[in-house]
């Protein structure tokens, strides 16, 4: 699993409680779970601050203080996670940073659209994590974002549109306007959406359907 942007650990400290239930329920070693999860972030006091509470989470699921120090810092890095090399994954889950494009370093901006397939020079930074988000999955994986919605129906989200559309299967869009799901006040259009990567021959609206028509398919075959 990926976390994009992990800021001060809301997501990881879950993951890393269910990665240790997990442990515990199937007497795994600690070990077994070093490369199940990668986190970035760019500020490094982010990084102190989710490696602190994944410490503590793992901690309290008895996993001795030298290792769940490792186990941090094999997972969370300070890195920017447009440009790190990563590992592909089957989740990629966030909450990646929304900034204009008026506010973003221009040479950077420059960087992201030369190697990124839905940037152009007038996107929000959060286009950059969805591109890269989806070049990491793996056949079958998952990315979950929550994220401003702009890209459904702006000008800048047209390339991302279509990137979707072709390659990916979107499973589900989860408005949340309205809705205090944040601790600090986001006047940005929060919206969680799900988006598979399946390949376009079954690409349909939901994976239970697309099965569902598989089946019936092959039913259909073996009863010729
Ligand atoms: C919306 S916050 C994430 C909040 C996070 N879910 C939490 O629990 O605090 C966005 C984070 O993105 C980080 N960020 C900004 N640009 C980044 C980049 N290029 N790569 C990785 N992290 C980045 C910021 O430092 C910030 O911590």
């Amino acid at each position: 699993m990926v976390e994009p942007a992990c800021g001060s650990g809301a997501f990881i400290s879950v993951i890393a409680e269910r990665l240790a239930a997990e442990v515990l329920l199937r007497g795994l070693s600690w070990q077994a779970i070093s490369c199940a999860l990668r986190a970035c972030d760019i500020s490094e006091t982010a990084v102190t601050a989710s490696r602190r509470e994944v410490c503590q989470v793992l901690q309290a699921a008895d996993c001795g203080k030298k290792y769940a120090e490792s186990l941090a810092e094999q997972w969370i890095r300070q890195e920017d996670f447009i440009s790190a090399s990563l590992p592909k994954a089957d989740f990629v889950v966030g909450n990646p940073p929304y900034v204009r494009a008026s506010a973003l370093n221009s040479s950077m901006r420059d960087a992201y659209a030369s190697f990124l397939p839905s940037v152009t020079r007038g996107c929000d930074l959060y286009i950059s994590f969805y591109d890269q988000g989806l070049n990491l999955l793996r056949p079958e994986g998952v990315l979950c974002f929550i994220c401003a919605d702009r890209w459904m129906q702006n000008g800048y989200g047209k390339l991302l549109r279509g990137r979707i559309s072709d390659a990916f299967c979107l499973e589900s869009v989860i408005r949340l306007q309205g809705s205090a799901m944040f601790e600090s006040a986001v006047s940005a259009y929060p919206a969680i959406t799900v988006s598979d990567l399946l390949p376009t021959f079954f690409k349909v609206g939901s994976r239970s359907l697309t099965l569902l028509i598989f089946s019936a398919l092959l039913l259909s075959v073996r009863a010729c």
